[in-house]
């Protein structure tokens, strides 16, 4: 340690955390996880009551502002996100600009980086009408460059918002309007939908969540900091495990294969994907949410079979001494693929997804990160463990 002194006024201690697992690098009062058990609270309301009793927005203006809206504050801020659904024409097409076949989740990220450009205003970080329009606008268009995403790589017209429906249809209806006709989902999909974006809101300081944070932390605007959430969101190891579960469950293909498919995961020759979890060492609050919200949406749209396999597998794991023993409980993506799917979604639309309604979880610790008065500009410090001092050697003889 007396190496990394760097001077008289430096004590010379300092923590080596690689992944910070053991570092808390903010106070937050946005929510609360305990693994242990198994809890997840949004502003210390159980996601539970949350995911029965409330709407995908009145947990965004939770989240947002730290209590659960009035009527009178809830029909403003559905008006205002409702308000600010449309994108400039030049947004959308910036996104016809991408190749036909571009990921829909490197498109979102461009897209919403580009909104910073649209919005000088958004550097404004120190006034509060500034913060509170971006992050209005942030909420309201994400659905939108989503469901332009996904319609650019089907090659189909892109559907304009319509502000007549509610923010879950509103989003199904541009992702899958075919006519002029006005397009109304199922109220089961939309109210599925709904509570996977509640579910999804906000999860303290993961990977995404931290780089918001830590990019926000230089000043930039909120467009850029999302936009590097996204970007964190983007790697397998977050946004894509629901992606790899529906992967694993076509490949078991049938219920006679899972002791064999179990033995091979038992032997270390691969993982159970959608079990275990860094946090919870216990049942993933959301996946028991999700695990019942994925029964109703096969109601309406048939049963998929995967689903027969998803149960016995978490059946037989939940007995099994291997993954008893190493506290391995479904975790949120074991389900939520099965539901995207349903719902008519490609996988590289999973991600997109996820990114939707954590959108409000991103602004939500933006907000409070701008307003900490400890927060200083994010920076890490190392172990160095290169050489020092050496002579620069001409290139001729090297
Ligand atoms: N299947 C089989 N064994 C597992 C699994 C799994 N899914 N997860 C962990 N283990 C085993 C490990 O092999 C290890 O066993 P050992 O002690 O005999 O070596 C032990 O459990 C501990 O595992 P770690 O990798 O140390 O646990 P960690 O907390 O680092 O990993 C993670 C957590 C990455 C989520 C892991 O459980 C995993 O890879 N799960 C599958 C992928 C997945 O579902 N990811 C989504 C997470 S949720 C989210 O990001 C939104």
């Amino acid at each position: 340690l007396r190496q990394i002194k760097t001077g008289d006024d430096d004590f010379g201690l300092m923590t080596y955390d690689p992944a910070y697992t053991n570092t808390a690098s903010c106070r937050s009062s946005v929510t609360f996880i305990d693994g242990d058990v198994g809890i997840l609270e949004y502003r210390g309301y159980p996601i539970e009551q949350l995911a029965e009793k409330s709407t995908y927005l009145e947990v965004a203006y939770l989240l947002v502002y730290g209590e659960l809206p009035t009527q009178q504050q809830l029909d403003w801020w559905v008006n205002e996100i409702t308000l600010h659904t449309f994108v400039h024409e030049n947004v959308k097409e910036f996104v016809g600009g991408f190749r036909h076949d571009a990921h829909p989740m490197g498109m979102l990220l461009g897209a919403v980086g580009a909104l910073s450009t649209f919005y000088p205003d958004a550097f404004d970080i120190d006034d509060p009408a500034s913060r509170e329009i971006q992050t209005i606008r942030l909420i309201s268009k994400m659905p939108t460059l989503a469901a332009f995403a996904y319609r650019h790589i089907q090659g189909r017209p892109y559907v304009y918002p319509d502000n007549d429906l509610a923010y879950p249809d509103n989003f199904l209806s541009m992702m899958y309007k075919m006519t002029e006709l006005k397009y109304e989902p199922d109220p089961r999909l939309s109210r599925a939908l709904d509570i996977l974006f509640i579910l999804h809101a906000d999860h303290e300081q993961n990977c995404s969540t931290s780089a918001v944070r830590s990019v926000g932390s230089s000043q930039v605007d909120p467009y850029s900091a999302v936009a590097a959430g996204i970007a964190a969101l983007y790697g397998p190891l977050h946004g894509g495990a629901n992606e790899a579960v529906l992967r694993m469950l076509r490949r078991i293909e049938s219920v006679d294969n899972i002791p064999g498919f179990i033995e091979g995961v038992k032997a270390g020759n691969e993982r159970l994907m959608g079990f275990g979890h860094r946090v919870y060492k216990n049942y993933d609050p959301r996946a028991k949410i999700i695990k019942s919200a994925a029964e109703d949406v096969f109601e309406v749209t048939g049963r998929n079979p995967l689903l027969d396999i998803a149960l016995e597998l978490e059946k037989i794991a939940l007995e099994d001494e291997y993954f008893v023993q190493r506290k391995l409980y479904p975790n949120v993506d074991f389900y939520s693929g099965l539901i995207y799917e349903a719902l008519g979604l490609p996988v590289e639309m999973f991600p997109v997804m996820f990114a939707i309604p954590r959108t409000s979880g991103w602004i939500a610790q933006w907000l409070e990160m701008t307003q900490d008065g400890e927060q200083k500009i994010a920076r890490p410090r190392q172990i160095y463990t290169g050489d020092r001092g050496r002579d620069y050697v001409p290139i001729a003889s090297r």
